[in-house]
């Protein structure tokens, strides 16, 4: 048996983790393993696909990042080719993936990788190619698994960073708006903003008014507590309004999302009358060392991917669903993105303990 191994679209602490675990699960089933460098990139001719080694993966699984790179814009369906004046068009190079990955004996993959990464295993899966699929995102909006590794990673940086913020803004007097990750979902936003004990929480789920926020942190100041942290994910959209988009996507990449803070502070400050800074947390959010909920969590799914391809499970990405790890078709998680649901008890919680999320 020879599998390979690729880890696809943004990075996450964990995928070390995953990649260790399943080399290792399949070293010991006495398996080959290949892997497959910056996404499909390896078995486009852009880049190699190497022998992976019980020694390449020792002491790696604290590590952040991923040892066999990524790429959120090489999608083999829609590859981005340039025309040669500056603009590009989209091949289906897809083909080429499924005649390399033949050619060089690849029995299975493992795909470790986001909805994009899931979407193009399971086109492949229909072109005939035997595939598993490891779900990975810091944003947690996969469908069918509890969480996805890198999640509990990046809210704890956020957690860090309010924590921070919190000690500065007291003693100023200040607004501080903390803007974090998460695309059109708000997990990052609210489990961040609810455990570091936020002022307001703005989240794509529940979008806001600015004149409510503007509310709490005057009612704050007439209760004495002169400083407000407001965290705003980065996919948060105003009542009536458009998510802020972040200039210009590389070619084949998908939208950049965020750019409120800024301006939103600035609004803040004209409208109380009060000092009021902004903060990015941007990729801090995706780098450094897995936590090791999500190191034992990528493990898990490293040695459920391999028993998943022992057993021929193709077309299915390991979850969790506690306290269990297991298998579920992609398409069943593809069915819809998973998001914040304004009636959960955290959002529930959150507004008990005068949390505003300015609605
Ligand atoms: O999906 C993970 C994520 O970090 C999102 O939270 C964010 O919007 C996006 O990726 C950023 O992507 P890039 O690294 O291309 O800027």
């Amino acid at each position: 048996m020879r599998i390979a191994l690729s880890t696809g679209g943004g990075d996450a602490p964990g995928l070390n983790a995953v990649i260790r675990a399943a080399v290792l699960s399949a070293l010991d089933r006495g398996w080959e393993v290949l892997g497959i460098k910056r996404g499909y990139y390896g078995l486009l001719g852009e880049d190699d696909v190497v022998p992976m080694t019980r020694e390449m993966v020792s002491g790696i699984g604290h590590l952040g990042g991923t040892i066999l790179r990524t790429t959120n814009r090489g999608n083999p369906f829609a590859y981005p080719v340039p025309n040669g004046d500056g603009t590009f068009r989209e091949v289906d190079r897809s083909e080429e993936v499924v005649a390399n990955s033949r050619a060089l004996g690849i029995d299975a993959i493992i795909t470790i990788g986001g909805d994009g990464s899931l979407a193009i295993a399971q086109r492949l899966v229909e072109k005939g190619m035997k595939m598993v699929a490891v779900p990975k995102t810091i944003d947690n909006d996969v469908s069918g698994t509890i969480t996805t590794f890198g999640f509990d990673t990046a809210v704890t940086t956020a957690i860090e960073a309010i924590d921070k913020l919190h000690t500065t803004a007291e003693s100023h007097d200040r607004v501080m708006v903390l803007e974090v990750m998460g695309r059109d979902a708000g997990f990052i936003a609210l489990h961040a903003g609810v455990a570091a004990s936020a002022d307001v929480v703005l989240i794509p789920e529940i979008p806001f008014d600015l004149e409510t926020v503007v509310k709490k942190i005057r009612s704050r100041d007439l209760a004495g507590r002169r400083f407000s942290i407001v965290v705003v994910a980065e996919g948060a959209v105003p009542i009536g309004g458009e998510e802020s988009i972040l200039g210009p996507s590389m070619p084949g990449q998908a939208k950049r999302v965020g750019g409120l803070a800024g301006p939103l502070a600035r609004t803040l400050q004209e409208k109380t009358g009060k000092e009021a800074r902004s903060m990015v947390l941007g990729h801090l959010q995706r780098g450094g060392q897995p936590t090791g909920y999500d190191r034992l969590l990528a493990t898990r799914f490293g040695g459920e991917a391999v028993r998943a391809v022992a057993e021929g499970k193709w077309g299915h990405m390991v979850a969790l669903q506690s306290p269990n790890i297991v298998t579920i078709p992609i398409v069943e998680a593809l069915r819809e993105v998973k998001r914040v649901d304004p009636k959960h008890d955290i959002v529930q919680t959150a507004r008990a303990l005068g949390i505003s999320f300015g609605d």
